[in-house]
């Protein structure tokens, strides 16, 4: 929420309620200028790009605050940091200067394979060490506080000695690092995972939440998927409402990447953001959902996935 007085503890801009740059609003952003404050992009589409996508980026940024939203670091892998990869980020920082980079907390591969998933990380000292120590190199190469998300999740570790959010705290302070809190993942994860969605706020350091994600998602009656393609829920609107209470100004980006609705629709959604932070969340301005049930996974880089409908809840051993 801009003009809180609680500022972060990076000292970074509070910039109010952002949506993510997609090629299909392209022309609409470019020709109205709407009244959005900020706007995010997935990095990868914008890396070593020189085509017209940059090009609008480049006048998007001219206009609007731009933050920079990575898919790819892949900071619990064991494979080495891809420096290659960190240079073009790197580079385009320097192009388009963002208010910040984040990426997520997970997995996207080993041994050079990319999944193209946001993989589940074990919560253990170990991982937690090995996390911390990446994140302080990748800081070193960007010189800059890196933001990482919390990702929605569909299965544990036996070997898990933290929760998530103690992980995420003790990863966010040792480290020094930024948190983008995605409210829509936590709650995902919450029904998926049978926690309490209130303690995880509880037991994360606010003040290192620089943004938070809302986005819509699947039912699937025993497991919620995390698919970004409908209307945020009323679950996940009464969970943003207490998070931001908490919150040092967390900027806020609705994100929705799949079945993308005309940018009116898109921008009604990010008003509500706004609305429940002026004004409170009332149960009964929930709106009827008039998208499909069908799902898609939520990687705006790799939307059509197949069979996610049968993706059960396990518990896997990190041996496996
Ligand atoms: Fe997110």
């Amino acid at each position: 929420m801009k003009n809180n007085l609680k500022t972060n503890c990076f000292d970074l801009p509070q910039l109010g309620f952002g949506l993510g740059l997609r090629t299909s609003h392209y022309n609409h952003i470019l020709r109205h200028h709407p009244d959005v404050d900020w706007f995010e992009i997935i990095s990868e589409n914008f890396m070593n790009n020189h085509g017209y996508s940059m090009h609008v980026l480049e006048q998007v940024a001219e206009r609007y605050p731009v933050v920079m939203h990575g898919v790819s670091m892949s900071i619990g892998s064991t494979d080495p940091l891809n420096m290659e990869y960190l240079r073009g980020l790197k580079q385009l920082a320097n192009r388009i200067h963002p208010a910040w980079i984040s990426d997520h907390l997970c997995w996207t591969g080993v041994l050079t394979k990319n999944s193209h998933d946001l993989l589940p990380l074990a919560f253990t000292e170990e991982s937690l060490k090995h996390v911390v120590e990446r994140i302080k190199q990748v800081q070193d190469v960007l010189e800059r506080p890196l933001i990482l998300e919390n990702p929605s999740s569909y299965v544990r570790f036996k070997q898990d000695s933290l929760t998530e959010w103690e992980f995420m705290a003790e990863m966010a302070n040792q480290a020094n690092c930024g948190i983008l809190l995605d409210v829509n993942n936590i709650y995902v994860s919450s029904v998926n995972h049978a926690f309490d969605p209130a303690e995880y706020l509880a037991g994360i350091p606010m003040e290192r939440v620089i943004q938070m994600h809302i986005a819509g998602h699947t039912h699937c009656g025993t497991h919620i998927i995390d698919t970004h393609d409908h209307p945020v829920v009323n679950e996940v609107w009464e969970l943003y409402h207490l998070a931001q209470q908490k919150a040092y100004g967390a900027s806020t980006l609705l994100e929705w990447d799949a079945k993308i609705p005309p940018f009116e629709d898109l921008h009604a959604e990010l008003k509500k953001a706004q609305h429940i932070l002026l004004h409170g969340y009332q149960t009964s301005e929930k709106t009827a959902d008039p998208y499909s049930q069908e799902s898609n996974v939520s990687n705006p880089l790799f939307i059509d996935k197949a069979g996610v409908d049968e993706l059960q809840v396990i518990e896997l051993s990190a041996n496996a």
